[in-house]
């Protein structure tokens, strides 16, 4: 006798899709069998219809805890997680304080445990200055480290490049990754005293931040890890250039892989504009052009993108108002109902880059990121066609491009946490049984 059998379903497995029941026990994957066979379960879900996924892990969120839960807060945001079909999030350091010391690292664990829909892992600040403390934070459990080379929402003060060369090898010591926003702090600061025009306009936030900034920031981050042998990670990567940076180093053998948005491949800049999205659109890096958009899922197909991330980042309506709007919004609900599916993306694609590959960037591989036995029993059953209607939003503020200019490929039924129902019948279920995950 198992615990559960999750029945009749498309299982997404490691060397593609296959009917096959999912039975589960004690929290784990015990078994992929065909369709009825094996052990007797206790309690059966139907899949039928449905594709079975190992849970999406998002490497890339803000869910605001501490400091700015007026835009996000951790039930919210991880709620919608589950309801996307994230069973696990990598949440980042741009917080108040920032998560930069190993007593921020632990006070911000305090504020979320037991509050949690997902599984969580943080990051740990790198920021000018505070290479020593970056040994304290792996052992208070960072995951890895995040670094801002140009400033956005309140970020880390970006080190030098002598700096981050010192930061990075403490990095390839601890054998940790270093995820880096990479855009170049000088190159912006030129593009948008030349741009400075009064109020807002989403062109002219895409002229201040330019494609150069990235790829001079990805060829620093590129060579830096060549020499250091830190393992890097290039969050949302948004450039044919930047792309290009990243596939040489990968074919010198440097440990360097890149991120990918759903926004930065489903919409361009025009595409905003045509929807008038105003400073709803407004992310950084910015909306790029067809030409960027074209080059990222080249990148994508060729391996050179290693994880797609949402950048979860949310900001109030009242913000967004002003003449001086933030960058970001929210996105964890929505990736997987934007990608699934979406006919440049084949099944065994999504998995790598939802699951497999952010589980093997940021040390969770095995347990986690792929349907086998001995897995954790992280899953999402979805259904592979638009909800008859519109799927309630869980953030706290759930507003973005991705829900007013994207067409919704799939729709989540359940999500499974260690073998648990976290959400199901269009609602978070059970308890917050998310757990903090270290590398
Ligand atoms: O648009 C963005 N928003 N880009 C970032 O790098 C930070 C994020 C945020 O935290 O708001
Ligand atoms: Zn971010």
């Amino acid at each position: 006798m198992v615990d559960l059998r999750i029945r009749g379903g498309v299982a997404a497995l490691p060397d593609g899709p296959a009917e096959a029941d999912v039975l589960i026990d004690g929290g784990r994957i015990l078994a992929l069998v065909a369709p009825g066979s094996g052990a007797e379960a206790r309690e059966t879900l139907d899949a039928s219809g449905c594709v079975v996924l190992p849970g999406a892990i998002d490497p890339h969120v803000h869910f605001r805890t501490p400091g700015m839960t007026d835009k996000e807060d951790w039930p919210s945001g991880s709620a919608a997680a589950v309801a996307g079909g994230v069973t696990t999030v990598l949440d980042m350091p741009n917080v108040l304080p920032a998560t930069s010391s190993a007593e921020a690292l632990a006070a911000k664990a305090a504020l979320v445990e037991g509050r949690s829909w997902c599984h969580y892992g943080f990051f740990g600040g790198l920021e000018a200055g505070n290479q020593d403390r970056l040994r304290g934070l792996a052992k208070a459990g960072a995951i890895g480290f995040k670094v801002f080379l140009g400033e956005s929402t309140a970020s880390l003060p970006p080190p030098d490049p002598a700096g981050l060369r010192c930061a990075f090898r403490v990095a390839a010591d601890l054998g940790r990754r270093v995820a880096v926003h990479a855009e170049d702090a000088e190159t912006l600061r030129a593009a948008s005293s030349a741009v400075a025009a009064p109020g807002f306009d989403l062109r002219s936030h895409g002229r201040a931040r330019p494609a150069e900034a990235e790829s001079r920031a990805v060829a620093l981050v590129c060579a830096l890890c060549a020499e250091t042998g830190a393992p890097v990670l290039i969050a949302h990567l948004s450039t044919g250039a930047g792309a290009d940076e990243v596939r040489r180093a990968r074919s010198r053998g440097a440990d360097a892989g890149a991120e990918a948005t759903p926004h930065h491949l489903l919409l361009t800049e025009e595409d905003a504009v045509r929807l008038g999205l105003g400073s709803l659109a407004k992310v950084n890096p910015p909306l790029r052009g067809e030409g960027d958009r074209e080059a990222l899922w080249r990148a994508v197909a060729d391996g050179t993108v290693t994880q797609f991330g949402s950048d979860h980042a949310p900001h109030t309506p009242e913000e967004r108002r002003g003449d001086r709007p933030p960058s970001g919004f929210a996105g964890v609900q929505n990736t997987l109902p934007a990608l699934l599916g979406h006919p440049r993306l084949p099944l065994r694609d999504f998995v790598r880059l939802t699951a497999e590959g952010p589980a093997r960037n940021w040390g969770l591989w095995p347990r986690k990121g792929r349907l086998a036995p001995g897995a954790d029993a992280d899953l999402a059953v979805v259904r592979p066609a638009a909800p008859a209607q519109a799927v309630r939003q869980w953030s706290r503020n759930p507003d973005g491009p991705l829900l007013r200019g994207c067409p919704v490929r799939a729709e989540v039924v359940v999500t499974l946490v260690d073998g648990q129902v976290a959400y199901g019948a269009g609602q978070p279920s059970g308890r917050p049984r998310g757990r903090w995950l270290r590398p």
